[in-house]
């Protein structure tokens, strides 16, 4: 009998606890109904009186020992589990908080811009981000080999395959599928093979205008632009437009507005002038309209191109433009009641 519990303490002692199967196996194997401990216990009943007293200690000091090695096992691996389930049985913890989501800062502001287009007739159209150099480049009259490919860096697939530079590339696709008149505005994603930094990333967000018709006319897009401007930002700001170079727009032209932050005295975000730049924009070339089968003596038009993350900086005081793109949590959540 003596050897027998000697043997059964090695294999208490030996017995590695290592995860909470270990730790079931453990007590079904020693301390169980059918465990070996109790097996001793009812072979004691047959030790003989004068050796009683001395096994009752032997067989009390393992049933301690293996008591002991469970107990610390419950600590190491199950404790977990049972204060989940005390947790879950406190009538009085209050609710569970419920993370609520929140729209990304850029889409906001995109649905804040096709609302405000919206209102005058614009509809909302898209386009591939992979295009190819027709619609990028050369449906847009920018000439082979012409250096006005250089104003964007492009990110190549092949040598006619390209991630597009600009939302341009869906006025090409519109012009060729749709007869005037055409007044459409397409939102998307855009890339271009720039360095990273907090004023530039190698991918960005446009809005892109047209609006194709009979007589369409400089002063169109002046009072389309100056609409969108009080709408999105405000009555009280003002608007200038300064000679621009677009191979696809003649006359072509950039858009200031009086800047958002000092109103025009003049800050570091404007550079001390009082403006800041947020579109590009001009009439539509006739080139570009015949190219596209669009008969230029009777149709005219005009286009423009906004940034979205310019805007939104612009709007809400944001000075890294990486931060859009870098999933920080505490930086989206503070959009969530927008
Ligand atoms: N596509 C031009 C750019 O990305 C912007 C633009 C659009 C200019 C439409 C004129 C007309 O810089």
């Amino acid at each position: 009998m003596k050897e027998k519990i000697n043997n059964i303490k090695e294999q208490i002692n030996n017995f590695e606890i290592n995860s909470d199967k270990d730790l079931e196996k453990f007590r079904i194997d020693f301390l169980s109904k059918k465990g070996l401990l109790n097996s001793l216990f009812d072979d004691f009943k047959t030790v003989p009186n004068t050796e009683k007293k001395e096994i009752g200690q032997l067989l009390n000091v393992i049933k301690k020992l293996a008591e002991e090695k469970l107990e610390e096992g419950q600590n190491k691996f199950s404790n977990q589990q049972t204060k989940q389930v005390e947790i879950n049985n406190d009538l009085s913890l209050t609710e569970e908080h419920i993370e609520i989501g929140a729209r990304h800062p850029l889409l906001i502001m995109k649905n804040k811009i096709i609302e405000v287009f919206a209102k005058i007739g614009f509809v909302i159209e898209e386009g591939p981000e992979i295009e190819d150099d027709w619609h990028n480049f050369s449906g847009l009259n920018f000439p082979e080999n012409h250096p006005a490919r250089d104003m964007q860096d492009t990110f190549f697939i092949d040598k006619e395959i390209a991630l597009r530079t600009h939302t341009s590339s869906v006025q090409v696709r519109l012009m060729e599928n749709q007869k005037p008149p055409i007044r459409a505005i397409m939102p998307g994603r855009v890339y271009r093979n720039e360095a990273i930094s907090a004023r530039a990333h190698c991918f960005f967000h446009q809005i892109e205008g047209i609006y194709i018709d009979e007589n369409v006319s400089f002063s169109d897009l002046k009072q389309t632009l100056y609409f969108f401007v009080k709408e999105l930002f405000g009555q009280d700001f003002k608007i200038r437009f300064r000679p621009s170079y677009f191979p696809f727009t003649e006359p072509s032209a950039e858009m200031d507005i009086s800047c958002v932050l000092c109103k025009g005295e003049g800050c570091n975000v404007c550079k001390y002038t009082g403006w800041v730049e947020i579109l590009g924009c001009g009439m539509i070339d006739p080139q570009v309209l015949e190219s596209n089968n669009i008969d230029s003596k009777k149709y005219s038009g005009f286009a423009f191109g906004l940034g979205i993350e310019r805007i939104t900086m612009l709007l809400s005081d944001v000075k890294d433009l990486r931060v859009f793109s870098n999933n920080d949590k505490r930086f989206l959540q503070q959009f969530q009641k927008l």
